[in-house]
């Protein structure tokens, strides 16, 4: 039994998403009830604010004031509770304390960080000690890379059952998805490109799909979809997917972390599917062209400056509840076994994937860290959602979080 007062606190409860974890939080567990759960963040009157607009009965949930620089306030946090969930991003910019924090206190955490090159840092920093200290650390925990690392990895228990033998080759295409971005996350984003405008040589790092897997070794020749192809299956346009920078370097560390239950030469990409024809090949080369123009906008102070300062949302701003609840994504995962045995994978959700149903995610995540993961069977480690939470959080996704994972043929 753990002598913590808190199953999970939410470091960030006043961000944009932080915000939406919490009614989701409260709609669940309500204040006091299975979960035992507490809201943090770096002002009271705004998280007195936050608390308020839960509703009637959620004057009993804890308010605790820390900030992110603070790492004695971090150090009280950690040793309240068994799992901390933060948003508070971008985390290249405030997040390193907290996980060094959580590291030596032994604490697990999760997150929903895409920041591949702070998460490379926080490997290199932390990683050896999380042995020790019996830390469970899962970055990642959002629509990147949960829908993408669970999807894979239902795909491939589908095909053992089937057939014996994983697919050798999974191509994931974005079939619909319907959402738009917030501040924090344009944040993250920017900043990204900030730092490579300031050290070249990260670009190779990023460009690296093998960037997250322990050693960097490459395995088998992944290519990543950043221009306008023909799909040689269906003929269809497929473009650029903004997520697959993270998503694609998630699954193959989870391949090996699995011990390669996927394979040495597994192959993974994602894309957008655009639609055949003119038609198709004329949204695929927008969307290459508009992705392009967004990164080389961010990369340049005047133009960066222009874009933060007219059209992309600010800081704590994001789409409405009436965007997050018309939102939603249907993924497409093809795979092809050594022996040519072909299976599709379907994942669904059912709110815009970048809040309403990330929030959703990130808390079934921290939950399931906290009330289903036991240290026996997942010890200390920088581990990936299907790598620690697998079957548990699947099953606690399709019942509560709206999602659904299912084989079309
Ligand atoms: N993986 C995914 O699918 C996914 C989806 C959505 C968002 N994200 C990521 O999640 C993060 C949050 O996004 P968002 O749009 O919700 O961000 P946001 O609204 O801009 O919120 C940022 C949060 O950080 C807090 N903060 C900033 N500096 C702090 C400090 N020094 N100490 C304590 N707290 C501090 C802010 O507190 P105040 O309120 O007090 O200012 C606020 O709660 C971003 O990094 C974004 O990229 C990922």
């Amino acid at each position: 039994m753990s002598n913590h007062p808190f199953d999970l606190i939410v470091f960030g409860a006043t961000s944009f998403v932080g915000q939406i974890l919490c009614d989701y939080l409260f709609g669940r567990h309500g204040a006091d009830g299975d979960l035992k759960w507490a809201m943090a963040g770096r002002s009271k009157t705004k998280l007195e604010s936050v608390r308020a607009s839960l509703g009637e009965g959620a004057s009993g949930i804890e308010l605790i004031t820390a900030d992110a620089a603070d790492e004695h306030a971090l150090r009280e946090m950690c040793g309240r509770s068994r799992v901390i969930i933060s948003t508070v991003g971008p985390y290249a910019l405030h997040g390193s304390e907290l996980v060094k924090v959580c590291v030596e206190t032994g604490t697990d955490y999760v997150d929903l960080t895409g920041e591949t090159q702070w998460i490379l840092r926080m490997l290199q920093a932390h990683e050896a000690q999380t042995g020790m200290s019996g830390a469970r650390i899962i970055h990642c925990c959002g629509f990147d890379s949960v829908p993408s690392d669970l999807g894979v990895y239902h795909h491939q228990k589908v095909a053992m059952e089937r057939f014996g033998e994983p697919a050798t080759q999974i191509r994931m295409q974005v079939a619909r998805m319907k959402g738009a971005a917030s501040g924090g996350t344009v944040a993250s984003i920017v900043n990204i490109a900030k730092e490579m405008a300031k050290n070249p040589a990260l670009r190779k790092t990023l460009a690296n799909p093998y960037a997250l897997v322990p050693g960097g070794k490459a395995r088998a020749r992944q290519t990543n979809i950043t221009t306008p192809t023909r799909d040689p299956e269906t003929g269809a346009w497929l473009g650029p997917f903004v997520m697959a920078g993270i998503n694609t370097r998630i699954v193959h560390r989870s391949n090996a972390l699995s011990g390669y239950d996927y394979g040495v030469d597994f192959l993974y990409d994602e894309s957008m599917r655009m639609g055949k024809g003119l038609k198709g090949g004329l949204a695929a080369t927008a969307l290459t062209g508009g992705l392009g123009a967004f990164m080389a906008g961010a990369v340049l102070p005047p133009t960066r400056w222009l874009m933060e300062n007219t059209f992309l949302p600010k800081p704590g701003e994001g789409p409405s509840p009436e965007q997050q609840r018309d939102g939603m994504y249907d993924l497409r995962f093809h795979g092809t076994t050594a022996s040519g045995d072909k299976l599709t994978t379907r994942v669904t959700g059912d709110r815009d994937p970048g809040y309403g149903s990330t929030a959703k995610i990130l808390g079934e995540a921290g939950a399931c860290l906290a009330q289903d993961i036991s240290r026996t069977d997942v010890g200390g480690g920088f581990w990936t959602p299907a790598t620690a939470l697998g079957d548990p959080l699947l099953e606690r996704l399709e019942r509560y979080a709206g999602l659904t994972f299912e084989d079309c043929d």
